[in-house]
């Protein structure tokens, strides 16, 4: 009998580098991403933007920078997934490989996690799992921690719980206030997501479980970086 050569498990292919940006206000990691974009830091083309929010200066952004951009109003669908199927069926049609969340204030149903499984990320301005859901920095500064900062992660069915990708630690003064945490961590938030498209984009990681295990040759350059 010949031998058996040890096999590797398959790396999984690398994903389309189309990606959609959803989100429902000021759009600054929106902006981070299309400039690394254009910096050729992230090789990566952001297709199509969308917002809950007439008034969502993402939208804005994203047309001074000549990406389509679409308003969807939830009131004009029956529900959340009749709203999540058309977003789905809007982003397989222009062959989106990966979904940004950037300060989408929207649950995701069924229709979207399941056309998109492990394909769409999340950024939170904490260090998740701690103080999920609205006003982290507000939880944070209430909780009186020394250390916070920010998350990307996959997005599961449970609110921001999704395997971990990258994480940031900002560390909180005792002078913070709500406003000058936020602009601290919002720093880390736009180096962070970049960086953590990039390696989900590159392929070769899995997740098992609630991890999410990046490829092992080292292009991925760890899971918590030190915040500046
Ligand atoms: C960011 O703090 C992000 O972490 C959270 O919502 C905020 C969005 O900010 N999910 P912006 O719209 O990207 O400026």
């Amino acid at each position: 009998m010949p031998s058996e050569t040890p096999t590797r498990a398959p790396l999984l292919p690398v994903v389309n580098r189309r990606l959609a940006v959803l989100v429902s206000g000021r759009g600054s990691n929106l902006q981070s991403i299309i400039d690394a974009s254009a910096r050729a830091e992230l090789d990566a083309t952001v297709a199509i933007v969308i917002s809950d929010r007439a008034e969502a200066h993402g939208l804005s952004r994203a047309r001074a920078a000549g990406i389509e951009a679409m308003h969807l109003r939830p009131g004009d669908y029956s529900g959340r997934d009749d709203y999540d199927r058309v977003i789905a069926k809007l982003l397989n049609d222009r062959d989106v490989g990966l979904i940004c969340l950037a300060g989408f204030m929207r649950r995701l149903g069924a229709p979207l996690l399941e056309a998109f499984p492990n394909r769409i990320l999340n950024i939170h301005p904490s260090l998740l799992p701690a103080f999920p859901g609205l006003d982290a920095q507000r939880q944070a500064l209430e909780h009186g921690v020394r250390v916070s900062g920010a998350t990307v992660h996959l997005v599961s069915s449970e609110l921001d719980a999704g395997p971990i990708v990258l994480q940031a630690a900002v560390p909180v003064l005792d002078a913070d206030t709500v406003e000058t945490l936020s602009a601290r961590i919002l720093v880390e938030e736009h180096r962070l997501y970049p960086e953590a498209i990039r390696i989900v984009l590159e392929g070769g990681w899995e997740v098992r479980g609630r991890l999410f295990i990046p490829r092992l040759d080292g292009a991925s350059t760890g899971r918590l970086q030190a915040g500046s």
